[in-house]
């Protein structure tokens, strides 16, 4: 039975339109795959907070240095977050662009997953340790870019992304940039139609 992990990453609630287009994937998700399990996890509640001294120090002090009760936090977060990822086949990153890059909290928990010994090995070449995962980006901005070489340039959720998870072993990446949610902020487009317009594109993420 396929596990997918959802991450929801937007602090905006039912307002939020990359949530919403998750949601979407996940229905499409559960079409294509009736047997499956969803498991999701909402960076914000409670959220991931940014790595400190107390996860660095935890994950990489000698074995024989004793762990302060701030470092075995960190690493049960750790912990938790790595289990989730080992347990899922297909993991959905749907996200808002923030000042062209990726959420703070998104990078969260990133910095919590990617940890020696874990999802990546200590040695030359720095092997990624997580296999046959497929991961899902759904890109929510307000301007759109395109997939052209120099709209990759300007939205830099993708190369960050790919980057990330690659280093960790997930190379099976497919990205849908849904581009144009000012229309909706102002008032132009309603947000229905603006989720609808992406329907195809969500359906065909879920399904490949
Ligand atoms: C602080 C902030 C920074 C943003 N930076 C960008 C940006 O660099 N490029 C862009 O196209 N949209 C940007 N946006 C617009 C959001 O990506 C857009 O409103 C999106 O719908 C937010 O996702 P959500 O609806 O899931 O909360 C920004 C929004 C906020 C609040």
């Amino acid at each position: 039975m396929p596990t997918l992990l959802a991450l929801e990453v937007s602090p905006r609630g039912d307002r939020s339109i990359s949530r919403a287009l998750g949601k979407r994937f996940v229905g499409e998700w559960q079409a294509v795959n009736p047997e499956g399990t969803v498991i999701y996890r909402d960076l914000n509640a409670p959220r991931v907070p940014y790595m400190d001294n107390d996860w660095i120090g935890g994950v990489y002090a000698p074995d024989q240095v004793e762990r302060t009760p701030e470092m075995q936090k960190a690493l049960a977060l750790s912990d938790e977050l790595i289990a989730e990822l080992r347990a899922a086949d297909a993991l959905l990153i749907s996200t808002p662009m923030y000042n062209f890059t990726i959420p703070a909290v998104l990078k969260s928990w990133i910095d919590y997953v990617v940890r020696p010994g874990y999802t990546f090995r200590l040695a030359p070449g720095w092997p990624g340790m997580l296999e046959n995962k497929k991961a899902k980006v759904i890109v929510v901005s307000r301007d759109s870019y395109g997939t052209d070489q120099l709209s990759e340039a300007d939205d830099q959720v993708t190369p960050v992304l790919r980057k990330a998870l690659g280093f960790i072993g997930i190379h099976d990446i497919s990205v849908l940039r849904a581009g144009g949610s000012l229309a909706v902020n102002l008032g132009k487009v309603r947000i229905e139609d603006h989720l609808e317009s992406y329907a195809d594109e969500v359906r065909a993420l879920a399904e490949n």
